[in-house]
């Protein structure tokens, strides 16, 4: 291991330093780089097995992290959960030894109770990196979301952070507060005050329930879907009120700052949270964020396999 870089795992944001989380983001910067090469693979890996774990459905997250351990040479196996023993009443653990039993180096989770891939990290020798865990954490995107900030900005420290929406039930929104303010970025979390609540303030942020407030100085307006999955009851009265309340359509758009980032982790809600308009413009950097994701989580892998460039 490096000496800055000492875990074998990656469960979330919360436990890191900020020193942690600049080194990791130097590090997805030189993947980055790899990726823009003709040759774009990398023996790094080699011989080493990565499990993909999602017990919740994903399109990016999966994708990329298959992406990554391919580019990083390392063997790649899937399992669809629904084809898994899992249907058939095995537990968590059991499943999890049985990969260990494998030989299995990595294994990336994903899954709808929080805690679950600190759950394995306390029994496994594999590396354990949390895809997203219920509510709680989605370390991954967080640091796309700052490595992309990061890119276009040039840095963290200073900013002004909008985070627009389902803040109660988002482990992004979690990820997200945990690493922007280690960096020193300012964090307005915005939306309706059931979704938003006032003991969000402990974590350091701003909470506003006026949308005008919340985006009329942003540097930057992460915007996150309803999680309807995760919500227990009704939130609000129905999705055009929050539209019309929360959503950023082009009168909103226009009062934001002429260089304001439009981000979203996806799935976007096309017309709910966001205008279809918005979403494709020139400020958004929606899909770079998928791109550094391979990146980022290629840098992931990299060392907390004890990797060192
Ligand atoms: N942002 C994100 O986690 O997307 P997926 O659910 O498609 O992985």
């Amino acid at each position: 291991m490096n000496t800055t870089w000492r875990h074998k795992d990656l469960l979330g944001i919360q436990e890191l330093t900020a020193e942690e989380i600049t080194f990791l983001l130097d590090t997805a910067a030189a993947f980055k780089q790899v990726g823009e090469r003709s040759i774009k693979k990398v023996p790094s890996l080699r011989g080493k097995t990565l499990v993909n774990l999602f017990i919740e459905p994903s399109t990016r997250t999966r994708t990329s992290f298959e992406l990554a351990a391919k580019r990083l040479s390392a063997d790649v196996i899937n399992i669809n959960t629904t084809a898994s023993s899992l249907v058939k009443g095995e537990t968590l653990k059991d499943t999890a030894l049985n990969l260990q039993a494998l030989n299995a180096d990595i294994i990336v989770i994903r899954h709808s109770a929080a805690g679950a891939p600190h759950f394995l990290a306390r029994f496994l020798k594999a590396s354990i990196i949390n895809a997203g865990d219920g509510a709680h954490e989605h370390p991954t995107q967080a640091l796309l979301d700052a490595f992309t900030i990061r890119e276009h900005k040039g840095r963290i420290d200073g900013l002004n952070v909008t985070i627009l929406g389902d803040i109660l039930y988002s482990r992004v929104a979690r990820s997200n507060i945990w690493l922007l303010t280690k960096l020193g970025a300012r964090v307005t979390l915005a939306g309706p005050s059931t979704l938003v609540p006032r003991v969000f303030e402990q974590f350091g942020c701003r909470v506003v329930h006026d949308i005008e407030t919340a985006i009329g100085d942003a540097d930057v307006i992460n915007l996150l879907r309803i999680q309807h999955e995760r919500q227990r009851k009704t939130m609000f009265p129905s999705i055009g009120e929050y539209t019309a309340m929360f959503g950023l359509n082009k009168d909103r758009f226009a009062r934001t700052k002429p260089d304001a980032l439009i981000m979203h982790p996806g799935p976007i809600n096309r017309g709910v949270e966001i205008d279809s308009e918005i979403a494709d413009c020139d400020r958004s950097v929606i899909l770079e964020q998928v791109t550094n994701g391979l990146a980022v989580r290629m840098a992931v892998l990299f060392v907390c396999s004890g990797g060192q460039l």
